[in-house]
């Protein structure tokens, strides 16, 4: 297995690397890192935990023209690599329900090496890195740092949450800021707690100079 798990690092490495918008091998490697983190307290199957956070964002729907594309891809590293059939089954599972998909949509995911994984990704939209990340991949989509006069508003559906192209302080609002409460494993939990903070003091010292009061 150890020698799959490197050829699927492999393979993801060279597709993600220089990818600008947050979604680079670093990314990646983070995501793994705290998976294995989150994983020494809470149990799991770790080869799954590994593999399914080292494909989870080769297929994401940023990068691709459509969902079925990015699966596509997914699945094909995966297969390239020679997972086996039903570790590849587990792991295309946990990674076609890791998105979120709007303030109002809920989470669907059953098994724990996917809760733990999810947990992981999650850490990294929130804190210092998700604030790069989330200023990054706006500026690469056209959006402004912030609009006074576009209010925020709670997604009901992935489509709507998609479709949306509010300014980057809205993302906050509309995503980052409910994680902390969406994280499913006790770890990850604990660990969110502390980023959350610090986005909250970054929003607060933002607005006080936006007003010119700071
Ligand atoms: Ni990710």
């Amino acid at each position: 297995m150890q020698e799959v798990m490197q050829k699927v690092e492999q393979k993801v490495r060279e597709l993600l690397s220089g990818e600008s918008s947050g979604h680079d091998w670093y990314h990646v490697k983070q995501v793994r890192d705290m998976a294995l983190r989150i994983a020494e307290k809470e149990g799991g199957d770790k080869e799954i935990i590994e593999l399914a956070a080292l494909a989870h964002d080769v297929g994401d729907r940023k990068l691709h023209a459509s969902e079925q594309k990015g699966e596509e891809v997914t699945l094909a590293v995966l297969k390239e690599s020679n997972v086996p059939e039903s570790v590849m089954e587990k792991v295309m599972d946990i990674i076609r329900r890791m998105s979120f998909k709007g303030a109002d949509v809920a989470d669907d995911m059953p098994m724990l090496e996917g809760k733990i994984v999810q947990d992981a990704d999650r850490l990294y939209a929130i804190g210092a890195i998700g604030i790069a990340r989330t200023f990054a991949y706006g500026g690469a989509n056209g959006r402004l740092l912030y609009d006074p006069d576009v209010s925020t508003e709670m997604h009901a559906s992935k489509d709507a949450y998609y479709a949306n192209k509010s300014p980057t302080i809205n993302h906050f609002y509309e995503k980052l800021l409910l994680l902390k409460d969406r994280m499913q494993t006790k770890t990850g939990r604990e660990i969110a707690e502390g980023r959350h903070a610090y986005m909250e003091e970054f929003l607060r010292r933002f607005m006080a100079e936006w007003e010119a009061r700071d």
